[in-house]
């Protein structure tokens, strides 16, 4: 017998059904509450909203569990790579050997740009933000792929977009990259896979072949396989409600990328690595900024700390704290800010504010410093981010479009001024 919640409102007893996932996580259906009782229920920030079924990612923030597909993200971090796991998000399998060789064919020959679209690389200031060019520069991909503006694709057209997306970002966001240097752009090898091309692309030179270290290639596909997906956060709720109204792929995931800009989102992996800067320009006394982090009237915060969902260490943080130490001293390199980081984390998880406020360091606080020693520059991190996003924001769009969910449309509750008529402009 499925259990039922009861909601007592007046004098009448309302019955609402009471679904459980297959995790045991328990959800109060209130699709029908508004019809049943005339009420609808506020919850700013949907904290504790779901707003979707979904079988792609698992988290569980009290544990700090982390599952892609039911696979554990530290076993997919260890085994896998940074396209397979793109083929589990999106297909909801482990590739076999003949599956992954088509989509790696699939993706090898669709990397390239129209080179009508260097005309709007070129618009862009030299300095302007990266993720601004990123969010333009993917939406501007449906100019030449009408097809995908149909809203009822076939299976196959569907799967060509997803695959069009997937393959042409990293040439898009290496050509951010040397745009910004005024470099020359690098134009996609097939001979290489999916990460190592990314690699020559945006630190090769156009007349050598660099030989790209297998360190680095590594440590990318770890920390790209650690951003793929994250269930229902700000931007992947972006991707799947733009969907919803049956705009293209590249719509939605342009929003996705808007969404990630943000401090509070993918943007606080920029936001980490200034933080950490000021600190050590600031003589490193990290005493004087937990404090300022823990005090009501400065608005200085701990980037990199806290989480909606994670009341625990996030999984991933662990990974790439980790990370971090192994690749800075395989690539020799010797980064005060990590130490910073590391006595900022010693500091805080014993302080009573973080502990009480269950306030740990999340993705973003480590990444930013590998993406330092791989040799990019802060203002490119939450491109990187986007770039790992990209198969969870793609298989979260493809699910809600083959459950061809509803489009999305929040309620509200009204404050505003009741009627009123109008006064001529004379007599105001
Ligand atoms: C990502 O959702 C996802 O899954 C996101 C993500 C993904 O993979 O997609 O995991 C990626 O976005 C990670 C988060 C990156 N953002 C930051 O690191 C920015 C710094 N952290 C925050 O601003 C904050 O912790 C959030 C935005 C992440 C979460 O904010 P919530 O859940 O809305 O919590 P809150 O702001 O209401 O904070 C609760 C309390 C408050 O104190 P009180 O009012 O109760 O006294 O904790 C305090 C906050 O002031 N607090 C912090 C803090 N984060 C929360 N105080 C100091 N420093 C911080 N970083």
């Amino acid at each position: 017998m499925s259990e039922i919640a009861q909601l007592i409102i007046g004098d009448k007893t309302y019955e609402l059904p009471v679904i459980e996932g297959s995790e045991g996580e328990k959800a109060i259906d209130i699709s029908k509450l508004r019809d049943q009782t005339g009420y609808v229920t506020l919850d700013i920030g949907y904290k504790n909203t779901g707003a979707t079924q979904s079988a792609i990612t698992f988290l569980d923030g009290e544990l700090g569990i982390l599952k892609y597909r039911g696979y554990p993200i530290e076993q997919l971090a260890a085994k896998s790579s940074f396209i397979e796991v793109a083929y589990l998000l999106i297909y909801g399998e482990l590739p076999t050997e003949e599956q992954i060789k088509k989509f790696n064919y699939d993706l090898s020959h669709h990397t390239l740009v129209h080179e009508d679209m260097k005309k709007f690389f070129d618009g862009f200031p030299s300095k302007s933000h990266p993720m601004g060019q990123l969010s333009s520069l993917v939406s501007s991909l449906s100019a030449f792929y009408p097809e995908s503006l149909k809203p009822n694709q076939t299976a196959e057209e569907l799967n060509l977009s997803i695959i069009k997306v997937l393959a042409k970002m990293p040439t898009i966001v290496s050509w951010i990259y040397k745009k910004s240097l005024g470099h020359p752009y690098i134009y996609p090898q097939n001979k290489y896979d999916y990460v190592t091309n990314f690699l020559n692309m945006t630190f090769g030179q156009r007349t050598e072949v660099v030989e790209i270290d297998p360190v680095v290639v590594n440590a990318m596909n770890t920390l790209l396989i650690l951003h793929a997906d994250h269930e229902q956060n700000c931007s992947t709720s972006t991707v799947r409600i733009v969907g919803s109204s049956a705009s293209n792929i590249y719509a939605s995931v342009s929003a996705g990328i808007s969404a990630l800009w943000g401090p509070l989102h993918g943007g606080a992996n920029q936001e980490v690595i200034e933080m950490l800067q000021k600190i050590q320009e600031d003589g490193g006394d990290t005493d004087k900024w937990i404090a300022k982090a823990k005090d009501k009237n400065d608005p200085f915060r701990l980037m990199g700390f806290g989480h909606r969902v994670y009341k625990n260490f996030d999984p991933r943080a662990k990974i790439i704290k980790k990370a971090c130490d192994d690749i800075l001293e395989k690539l020799g390199i010797d980064d005060e800010v990590l130490e910073i980081a590391k006595k900022l984390e010693e500091v805080a998880l014993k302080d009573p504010y973080f502990i009480e406020r269950k306030l740990y360091p999340n993705v973003d606080f480590y990444s930013g410093i590998i993406y330092r020693a791989l040799g990019f520059p802060t203002d490119m991190f939450t491109v990187l981010f986007a770039l790992g996003r990209l198969p969870g924001w793609i298989a979260q769009w493809k699910e809600m479009k083959v459950h061809k969910e509803p489009i999305g449309r929040p309620r509200q509750i009204y404050t505003g001024a009741t009627n009123r008529d109008y006064v001529d402009i004379q007599d105001r």
